[in-house]
């Protein structure tokens, strides 16, 4: 069976879904692997690479898809990319279906069956096919080193011969994957460091990683006991919001990553909020795709308010640090088809009854399959 290996064509994207170590393992596995040229260019991986790897370059993606049974991306290919991939093949990327309504029936009518990877349930066996973590692991890394590089004093307290420069405090908004990677590595480089949420085991968490937990703790909260946070009820956004007022001014840095799954971003730093902040400090809004948890943050952007506060508000941070970001979407990618891979029979097979397939499979053979998005839940 033929594997397409798609160059992503969004302009910030620098990942690819293959790496010459996951190549070799699909090669191994049987498949005849195809990669378009150029599609490991923003990750450091050169076509050579990938041709000693054991694939075949292909010089656009309709060469590379020709008679493709399995498509692997990052991110769901354009209209152009998607006419081409041969009616019944499995298009495996993070599709984005939540992102706009009409897009998974649009999926289905152009006879695509794809497997969205944002997806996939939270359970133990498909923790290493998990993209959603490995991404958001990287992106909270990031997301500390650039809020560093952009706050123009310095993290660690650091006392000198001229003087005694402060620690930076940092407050972490959302204490998921990429939160708490945020707060490790913040901690690392020495700063002061406090972080929110709202599911209770939030806590534990955060403290575990020498912060402080500042947040908001009542009935709604003790009821948000799933792995994704639901949205909050305007009762406990406007308590919320009292304790961020506080909160936020008295930090240097201020690191968004709280998300509601297949929602917009809650918006937990209102302008006001921002206008307290003192000058010079950085907020680094990681929910800017989903529309921002920052009233003020311009998706996309890196801007300066006018009391000059820097607010990064760039939309993929995962493609800012792209060549570890792909090694691990490569292997979350290899380890999903590994699991439902006939090596003997070279067949790949997800079957309805499989808890991972039904969670990733959005349609099949021309119909939407996907409990979230059948026709009846959409009206
Ligand atoms: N296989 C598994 O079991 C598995 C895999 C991955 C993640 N998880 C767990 O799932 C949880 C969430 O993971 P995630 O990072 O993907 O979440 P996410 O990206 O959906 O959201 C990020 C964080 O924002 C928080 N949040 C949402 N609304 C908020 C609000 N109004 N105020 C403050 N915070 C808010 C969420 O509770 C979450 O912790 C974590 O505990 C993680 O460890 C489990």
């Amino acid at each position: 069976m033929r594997l397409a290996v798609l160059k992503e064509r969004r302009a910030d994207e620098t990942r690819v879904a293959a790496t010459p170590e996951t190549v070799r393992k699909l090669v191994g596995l049987g498949l005849e692997v195809a990669v378009e040229a150029g599609a490991g260019q923003g990750a450091a991986i050169s076509d050579e690479e990938f041709r000693a790897a054991g694939a075949s370059i292909a010089e656009s993606p309709e060469a590379c898809l020709a008679g493709a049974g399995i498509v692997f991306a990052v991110q769901l290919p354009e209209p152009e990319q998607r006419a081409a991939i041969p009616r019944g093949a499995l298009l495996v990327c993070i599709a984005g279906a939540h992102s706009e309504p009409g897009l998974v029936p649009a999926l289905a009518e152009a006879g695509i069956d794809v497997a969205a990877m944002e997806l996939l349930p939270r359970i133990t066996r498909a923790q290493s096919m998990d993209v959603l973590s490995s991404q958001a692991n990287l992106a909270g890394y990031r997301a500390v080193i650039e809020g560093a590089a952009a706050f123009e004093r310095g993290f660690p307290m650091m006392m000198t011969a001229a003087g005694t420069v402060p620690p930076a405090r940092v407050f972490v908004i959302g204490a998921g994957v990429a939160g708490l990677q945020a707060i490790a590595t913040a901690r690392r480089l020495g700063a002061i460091v406090s972080a929110t949420d709202v599911r209770p085991a939030s806590k534990d968490e955060i403290k575990s990683l020498g912060a402080t937990f500042v947040g908001v703790e009542d009935a709604e909260t003790a009821t948000q006991t799933g792995a994704y946070a639901r949205e909050m009820s305007e009762s406990f956004r406007q308590k919320q919001a009292e304790l961020m007022a506080a909160t936020v001014a008295k930090n240097d840095l201020v690191i968004c990553t709280a998300l509601v799954m297949g929602r917009r971003a809650p918006v937990i730093v209102s302008d006001a909020m921002v206008a307290d902040m003192k000058p010079g400090s950085v907020i680094v809004d990681l929910a800017a795709e989903a529309g921002g948890n920052c009233a003020a943050t311009v998706p996309g952007e890196s801007i300066v308010t006018p009391n000059g506060v820097r607010i990064l508000g760039y939309r993929n941070w995962p493609s800012r640090i792209g060549v570890a970001a792909s090694s691990l979407y490569a292997r979350n990618l290899l380890t999903f088809l590994n699991g439902f891979w006939d090596k003997a029979a070279q067949t790949l097979t997800l079957p309805e009854t499989d808890e991972i397939a039904r969670g990733v499979m959005l349609t099949r053979s021309g119909a939407v399959v996907h409990s979230q998005f059948l026709p009846q839940q959409a009206a």
